[in-house]
């Protein structure tokens, strides 16, 4: 999803401690540590709303804390080795405070439900995705001794009625869930295991979310779901396949949303994370092109350039599809980032398949990719189905081709956004200097400029005259 600069990301996005600047004035205090894709980071603001609710406060330090929650990933084996040895350092708290609590959220603790009580003997509650309603019982239930655990998936539950507790925020950028789950069954994946079900959520809370950030001063939004443009209210309840066609025109598309939160205001922007390329329509690509404050920037994950290897994988489109719909958006929204997701070595990933992964990036030239040399995941269908027969070394040497080529394409497209005008919203200070601000294109490149009297939130026109490999350098101009 959503990133500045092309990484290999073996274990996902670093873990991340809660950073809260609400109100912290219970007595209890709450540790949450937050691993995996936005959608995860986005559920420990709904978790944070809960618990904040119930009375706890928030702590940045683990040891002082009587609550700690880790909420987890399972994508990759790396992700769930993290979290394991994160654990060990949970440990000391426990042995100075004995009452201490410690529990795994998320989709790790969905994968072994109750096999993560077993194995891990420090760990006293474990919660699935869909369960977090239920923390303040569970909380109470570990309080009184006894193991706690929830790990029911729900067809219904988007926690749409919450107001999510934005933490570790910029005050400026903030993430929207409007579907959770994924009913694509990709062969590599264990998202469909972790997360259940695809649901949508009520177009109303959507709105009434973003309107609510826009009055308090943010001015971006990025919608967040596995698959998004499969995005389809339908009124509650129904679900795709039981619709009649009248049904299903009266029902609201991805793209109609996409609009809805356009027209709240223009000086709000508008990001989205993930298309899914059997999914992604031209009327998206049209309604991006006509609103200004639609960004200019898709995500759109191939994991492989060859049919074959896609047909494995499950994917829905073939090499030639997937080339169509970059053609769409070059047609329609000429000036589009792009990035992408990539697997090196999927199982029986020939060496001709894998040149076809390089000669696609070649075609297309992304903005930013996140690569990955396949993991294999229990219960998948690649695991049943496959053998994991690429040897890590060829996976690896794979992975450096790929991320090497990236790092070019990178080079040459930031290159092309010097000598030209960017529209940037400023997020905050630069990394390096206090002197200096840092905001984003409508593409999503990092752009840094002198300060002078701008502040964040503010919207910029930027004249790039240098960069580095991946950030476009300037200076303000009227
Ligand atoms: N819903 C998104 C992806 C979510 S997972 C989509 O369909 O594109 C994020 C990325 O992790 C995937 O795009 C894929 O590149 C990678 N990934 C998922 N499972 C993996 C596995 N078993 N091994 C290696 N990478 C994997
Ligand atoms: Fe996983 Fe595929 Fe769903 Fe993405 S679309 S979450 S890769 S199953
Ligand atoms: Fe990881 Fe779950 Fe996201 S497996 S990538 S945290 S949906």
């Amino acid at each position: 999803m959503n990133n500045s600069e092309n990484k290999v990301i073996d274990e996902s996005i670093q873990g991340q401690a809660l950073n809260v600047n609400s109100k912290n004035t219970g007595s209890k205090k709450l540790f949450l540590e937050s691993y995996g894709c936005q959608m995860n980071f986005s559920d420990s603001e709904i978790v944070a709303s809960i618990l904040i609710d119930k009375g706890y406060s928030t702590t940045q330090n683990f040891e002082e804390a009587d609550v700690i929650f880790v909420n987890t990933c399972a994508i990759r084996e790396g992700a769930e080795s993290k979290v394991r040895n994160r654990l060990n350092d949970f440990k000391r708290v426990k042995q100075k405070n004995p009452k201490a609590l410690v529990g795994v959220l998320g989709c790790m603790a969905e994968r072994l439900k109750a096999q993560f009580l077993e194995q891990e003997k420090l760990v006293d509650i474990v919660v699935g995705p869909d369960a977090y309603r239920d923390l303040p019982n569970l909380l109470e239930q570990a309080e009184d001794g006894h193991r706690a655990i929830n790990v029911i998936l729900s067809k219904e539950e988007t926690y749409a009625d919450l107001t999510p507790v934005r933490l570790g925020t910029n005050g400026v950028t903030a993430f929207i869930s409007i579907t959770r789950g994924c009913d694509n069954m990709c062969s590599f994946c264990v998202v469909p295991f972790t997360r259940g079900r695809e649901r949508s959520r009520d177009p109303e809370t959507i709105l009434h979310e973003a309107k609510d950030l826009f009055a308090q001063g943010y001015r971006e939004v990025t919608l967040l779901g596995q698959n998004v443009d499969s995005y389809l209210w339908t009124g509650g309840g129904l679900k795709k396949e039981q619709l009649t066609e009248e049904q299903k025109a009266a029902s609201l598309n991805f793209a109609q949303l996409l609009e809805k939160v356009a027209l709240l205001d223009p000086d709000l922007r508008v990001r989205f994370s993930t298309s899914h390329p059997k999914d992604m329509t031209d009327e998206v690509l049209h309604i991006m092109a006509k609103y200004e404050n639609i960004c200019n920037n898709i995500h759109l994950p191939v994991q492989s350039g060859n049919s074959n290897v896609l047909e494995k994988m499950n994917r829905g489109y073939s090499r030639e599809w997937y080339l169509e719909r970059m053609e769409a958006i070059r047609r329609i929204i000429p000036d589009c980032g792009i990035s992408t997701d990539i697997i090196t070595g999927f199982c029986g990933e020939t060496e001709e398949e894998h040149k076809e992964t390089i000669s696609l990036m070649e075609k297309v030239q992304y903005d930013f990719a996140y690569m990955f040399m396949y993991s294999e995941r229990p219960k998948t269908l690649a695991e049943r189905k496959y053998t994991d027969d690429v040897p890590e070394e060829v996976k690896k040497r794979r992975l450096q081709e790929v991320v090497d080529l990236q790092r070019k394409h990178s080079g040459i497209r930031t290159e092309q956004g010097v000598g030209k005008i960017h529209r940037v919203l400023v997020e905050g200070f630069s990394k390096k200097s206090d002197d200096m601000l840092m905001g984003r294109n409508s593409q999503n490149s990092v752009v840094v400029f002198p300060r002078e009297h701008y502040k964040k939130g503010d919207y910029v026109n930027v004249f790039v005259d240098a960069c580095t490999s991946s950030t476009l350098i300037g200076k303000v101009v009227s």
